[in-house]
């Protein structure tokens, strides 16, 4: 039987693959546009668009439809909060710094300390709620 929290999870890991797909297409725009323009300076902000955006979100969307518990716990959740919120952050922030600004490398890194967070909360997560019977 499906469990509230089992259901959450399934429904939490839509939404990580419907977000990382957006950000898959942004990274591959960004990519074209970077390299049309010569622009190489931004080859951090792509990469990261793409790894933390794309990859990293996706596989996590991809675990938390095969352990939903994991996915809809509050752990999950956090992880879910923490990475969504910082990712734009730390991504519009950077390319601004990259840009020229570079009063906002301060909020790149504290943004990036949020999704080291996140990434924690999903580790911690994974060994908790992950058991042989799932
Ligand atoms: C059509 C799609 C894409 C385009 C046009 C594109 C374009 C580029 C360009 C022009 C560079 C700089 C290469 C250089 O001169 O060093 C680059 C680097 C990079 N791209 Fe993409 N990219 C695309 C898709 C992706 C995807 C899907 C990923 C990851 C899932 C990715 C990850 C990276 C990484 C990690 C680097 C840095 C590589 C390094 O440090 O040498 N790219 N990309
Ligand atoms: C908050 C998390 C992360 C932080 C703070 C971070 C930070 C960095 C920094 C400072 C660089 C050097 C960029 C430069 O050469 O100017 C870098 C490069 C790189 N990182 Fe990350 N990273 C993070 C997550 C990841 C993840 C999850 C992946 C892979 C799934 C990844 C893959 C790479 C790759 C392939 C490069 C070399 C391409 C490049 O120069 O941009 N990073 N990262």
């Amino acid at each position: 039987m499906t469990t509230t929290i089992e259901s959450r999870g399934l429904h939490m890991a839509q939404l990580w693959i419907k977000l990382a797909v957006l950000y898959l297409l942004v990274g591959v725009v960004f990519g074209m546009a970077l390299a049309a323009s010569r622009h190489f300076e931004f080859i951090p902000v792509h990469a990261h668009i793409n790894l933390l955006g794309w990859a990293s979100m996706a596989l996590a969307g991809v675990i938390y439809h095969l352990f939903p518990r994991a996915g809809g716990s509050r752990l999950g959740l956090w992880h879910f909060w923490l990475h969504n919120l910082a990712l734009p952050v730390a991504m519009l922030s950077l390319f601004f710094t990259l840009a020229g600004h570079p009063q906002l490398e301060k909020l790149a890194i504290a943004a990036s300390a949020v999704i080291v967070l996140g990434v924690a909360l999903f580790t911690i997560n994974l060994f908790v709620n992950i058991h042989v019977q799932d």
